[in-house]
C-alpha cells in the first residue's frame, strides 16, 4: 500500500508573455488503500496534477513524495510499475492501428505474462465480450473504450492508480457501471486511487477524502 505526497507543489506556464500559476504552493496527501477525490472547474489545473504525479513534466518548485521518497529520485521504469494512469481522453489513448488484443498484449509483454483465464475473467467483469478483442477502437463506443483504458491499467497491477476524469464523457448507466467495478476493484486489491472529476456527486460518493484546485490553491474539501 502506497501513499503519495504533494509538496509546496508549484506549476505554471508561459502563453506568449504572460505567466500563468496554475499550482501555487499546493499540498495533499493521496491516503495508501483509499480514494482520494480532486474536484475543480475545466482548467483549474487537475490533469496538470496528474501530469506531474505520471512525471511527464516537473514541477517548478516542491516536490512529490512516494513513500517518503521524491519521485525524481526513483528509477524512472520502477515508478511505472507501481503508478499508472488512465487519461481523459479515451480515445486518445489507443493507437488506432492495434486491435484491442494488441492494446492489452502489450502490457502483458511488459509483465511477462500470458494472457490466460484470469484477463479473460476480469474482461468478462468490466462487460466486454472476448469479440472486442479483434477490432480495432474507432469500432468501439466511449464507454467501451475507456473500460479498455481501465483494464489496461489494472493489467499492470499497480500499487497506485490516477483515473483522470474518466467517466466524464459517459452517460449515467455506463457512469455508474464502470464506477460500480473500480469500487470493486480497489476493494479486493486495496489499491491507492486518485479519483479526479468535476462532479462533486460522483466523488462524494466513492471518495474518503477529497480536495479542489481553485485559483491554484489546492483545498481539502472533506
Ligand atoms: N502545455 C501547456 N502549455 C500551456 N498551458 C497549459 C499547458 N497545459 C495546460 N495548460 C493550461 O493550464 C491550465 C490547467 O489545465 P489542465 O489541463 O490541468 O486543467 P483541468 O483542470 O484538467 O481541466 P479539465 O477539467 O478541462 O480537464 C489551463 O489553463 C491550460 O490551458
Ligand atoms: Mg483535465
Amino acid at each position: 500500500m502506497t501513499s503519495i505526497e504533494i509538496c509546496n507543489v508549484t506549476k505554471s506556464y508561459t502563453a506568449g508573455k504572460i505567466e500563468k500559476i496554475v499550482l501555487d504552493n499546493c499540498n495533499m496527501v493521496i491516503q495508501s488503500g483509499e480514494i482520494t477525490g480532486l474536484i475543480g472547474r475545466s482548467g483549474s489545473g487537475k490533469s496538470t496534477l496528474s501530469r506531474l504525479l505520471m512525471r511527464l513534466e516537473k514541477p517548478a518548485s516542491g516536490m512529490i513524495k512516494f513513500d517518503q521518497t521524491p519521485i525524481s529520485q526513483l528509477d524512472k521504469k520502477q515508478y511505472y510499475n507501481e503508478i499508472h494512469i488512465v487519461f481523459q481522453n479515451a480515445t486518445a489513448s489507443l493507437n488506432p492501428s492495434w486491435t484491442i488484443r494488441k492494446v492489452f498484449e502489450e502490457v502483458l509483454i511488459m509483465k511477462k505474462e500470458k494472457w490466460g483465464s484470469h484477463h479473460l475473467a476480469m474482461l468478462k467483469k468490466m462487460n466486454l465480450s472476448s469479440n472486442i478483442l479483434d477490432v480495432y477502437p474507432s469500432q468501439l463506443s466511449g464507454g467501451e473504450k475507456q473500460r479498455i483504458n481501465l483494464l489496461r491499467a489494472l493489467f499492470m497491477n499497480p500499487s497506485v492508480l490516477i483515473c483522470d476524469e474518466i467517466v466524464s464523457n459517459l452517460d449515467r448507466i455506463n457512469q455508474k457501471e464502470l464506477i460500480s467495478l473500480l469500487l470493486e476493484i480497489q476493494k479486493n486489491t486495496k489499491m491507492t486511487i486518485l479519483f479526479i472529476s468535476h462532479d462533486i456527486d460522483i466523488v462524494k460518493a466513492i471518495c474518503s477524502s477529497i480536495f479542489e484546485l481553485d485559483e491554484g490553491k489546492l483545498k481539502r474539501l472533506i
